[in-house]
């Protein structure tokens, strides 16, 4: 009897922590990162990337704004399907890159712009570009622009932020040296046009890519790693195009 309670009790152990997981490893995740910060040499100056970034989008609510978007103009497909970078982790990621003064920076389907301003915020890019092709998204990531143009957001740094709406297969990167693309929904098919797009970038220009992997025959691998995203962690791979 005894012995059949302890099994019980051990399976429900094994199915929580399995129903669990999408919590749980976020959350060790998130522990190493803050640890991370703690011990970075410039701790002060990214902690205040940080709270402007965070202060930047309280009651933004990216998420509904592009739910509404979807619903509304009829965007089923699965390229469309909206979730945001981690700004703690994304400030870890972009380190792994050490921008300078003549890095710039494009995030390909910038969404509410998270990426593009935690690129501004935390490192010393000479641009950050967002591209997105949902109008809305990009009303709310220029209402963030407003916003961050009044003070204090505008001392913190003196990059070039701009958001473009359209097609980012149509736009031209040609000033792009770091360049983001949060890939986990896009389908087989519309990734091979995106991978042609990459492909087309002048030698040594870095990327950041989710989930999906880059053919070495173009690109080396810098790192790779499993990273937080806002639906739970994701493998984020870093190139340099060959
Ligand atoms: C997963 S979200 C990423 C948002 C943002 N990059 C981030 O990580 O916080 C992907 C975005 O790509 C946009 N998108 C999809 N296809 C696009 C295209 N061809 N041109 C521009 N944006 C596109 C979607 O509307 C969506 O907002």
């Amino acid at each position: 009897m005894n012995f059949t309670i302890l099994f019980i009790f051990i399976l429900i152990l094994i199915w929580g922590g399995w129903a669990l997981r999408k919590y749980i490893r976020p959350y060790f995740r998130r522990k190493q990162l803050k640890e991370w910060l703690q011990h970075h040499p410039k701790q002060a100056q990214l902690e205040i990337s940080m709270n402007a970034l965070s202060s930047l989008y309280r009651f933004s609510f990216s998420h509904q704004v592009a739910k509404f978007s979807q619903i509304t103009r009829g965007l089923k497909q699965q390229v469309y399907l909206y979730g945001e970078i981690d700004l703690l982790n994304f400030i870890y990621i972009l380190d792994k890159l050490n921008p300078n003064t003549e890095d710039v920076f494009y995030d390909l389907g910038s969404g509410a712009g998270k990426a593009v301003f935690t690129a501004a915020t935390a490192f010393p890019f000479k641009k950050a570009v967002g591209i997105e092709i949902i109008p809305e998204l990009i009303t709310l990531s220029r209402s963030r622009l407003a916003k961050y143009h009044e003070q204090p957001f505008d001392n913190i740094s003196h990059c070039q932020i701009q958001f473009i709406q359209g097609d980012f297969l149509e736009i031209p990167l040609k000033d792009a040296t770091i360049v983001f693309v949060n890939a986990t929904a896009f389908s087989a098919r519309f990734w091979q046009y995106v991978l042609q797009k990459l492909i087309a970038l002048p030698k040594n220009t870095r990327v950041i890519i989710n989930t999906h992997t880059l053919p070495e025959q173009y690109f080396n691998l810098i790192s790779q790693d499993y990273e937080i995203m806002s639906w739970g962690l994701t493998r984020v791979s870093l190139y340099q195009r060959r």
